[in-house]
């Protein structure tokens, strides 16, 4: 993505990850592990278990990949640029206490309590594919409970159209919004959004856990969102605002690059990234890539969304 080069951090913050390794994993892992540029042997320790229900119609049925890849090659910027460093750094993040506010053009706006959030509704498992803009993708059993019954909640108001997500702004637990920090180009805090339309489509996700377990720092702990057939910067992490609006909002890496990343960002092979092709991917922990699959392989449950607009010009 559009960036300088990142300070390389030093951390004593790392702990051994046989910790959660066995070593006949580690030893299984390696021949793929060295296909992960930038992939360390550092990571946090695994959180606490986390109970849901496998939603078996929304998810694929495809091996997951490794947790130690999905959990130690990483895109947080608020931690650094390099793919290891949120799992170096993430450490610094405090995800509890927490809350949410869900505001905007709603009746019943209202600051969510992490911890309510999670009694609120019941958690479900779904595996998804996750395709990043830089043509790498995983296959991650993420926890959570959809979207649309958060924002149910609070009852939009017939003026809403987008939703604006907000992730936490605070430069004590995220180095990489430190003034002077040369990682990213980014302005802080890191917003995403959705088109109403979107954010109440059942496959959208509002993600506490992932592999069985509290979500980690590094995938932006405490709750995030996932949207599978986007690219995957339109998954905002550590959010704390969700915010209805009536305007398209401006969101952080459309303002950073519109030419390279808009609005949309539905995963489309058959649009170029200006500096790369989007036509095909690399699984991590897979040697030969894998073709892209039009909203990648979501078409049959979003392309009606998009239907009578030019995607070309919406990318
Ligand atoms: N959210 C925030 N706040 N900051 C980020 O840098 N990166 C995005 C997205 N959400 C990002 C973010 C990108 S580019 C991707 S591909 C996914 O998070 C990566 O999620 P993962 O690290 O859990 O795989």
């Amino acid at each position: 993505m559009l960036i300088k080069r990142a300070e390389r951090f030093t951390s004593n913050d790392v702990t051994d990850p046989a910790l959660y390794l066995s070593r006949r994993e580690l030893m299984a892992g390696a021949a793929a592990w060295a296909l992960l540029p930038g992939a360390s042997a550092a990571a946090l320790p695994a959180p606490a278990p986390l109970q849901a229900t496998r939603n078996v119609g929304r998810s694929l049925n495809e091996p997951p990949t490794k947790y130690e890849h999905a959990t130690t090659y990483n895109n947080f910027y608020e931690f650094g640029v390099d793919k290891d460093d949120p799992a170096r750094l993430a450490g610094s993040l405090r995800p509890r206490p927490w809350s949410v506010r869900v505001d905007g053009l709603v009746q019943k706006p209202k600051t969510f309590d992490i911890d309510e959030l999670l009694r609120l509704f019941p958690l479900e498992e779904r595996v998804y594919a996750l395709r990043c803009v830089e043509a790498w993708s995983m296959i991650i059993p993420w926890i959570g409970f959809p979207l649309a019954a958060l924002l149910g909640r609070v009852e939009p108001a017939g003026s809403a159209r987008f939703v604006e997500f907000t992730t936490l702004l605070d430069p004590e637990q995220f180095p990489g919004q430190r003034p002077g920090f040369f990682g990213s180009s980014l302005d802080w805090p890191y917003v995403e959004g959705l088109r109403l339309d979107e954010a109440l489509h059942p496959l959208t996700l509002v993600t506490v856990g992932m592999y069985g377990r509290v979500l980690p720092n590094q995938n932006g702990a405490p709750i995030r969102v996932v949207v599978p057939w986007k690219y995957g910067f339109k998954s905002a992490k550590s959010i704390v605002r969700i915010r209805l609006v009536r305007e398209q909002p401006a969101t952080a890496w459309a303002r950073a690059n519109p030419r390279e990343y808009g609005f949309y960002s539905n995963v489309n092979p058959a649009v170029s990234h200006p500096r790369w092709s989007q036509a095909t991917e690399r699984r991590i922990g897979e040697f030969r890539r894998r073709t892209t699959l039009p909203f990648n392989g979501y078409a049959d449950q979003v392309a009606a969304l998009y239907t009578g607009m030019d995607l070309r010009k919406h990318y």
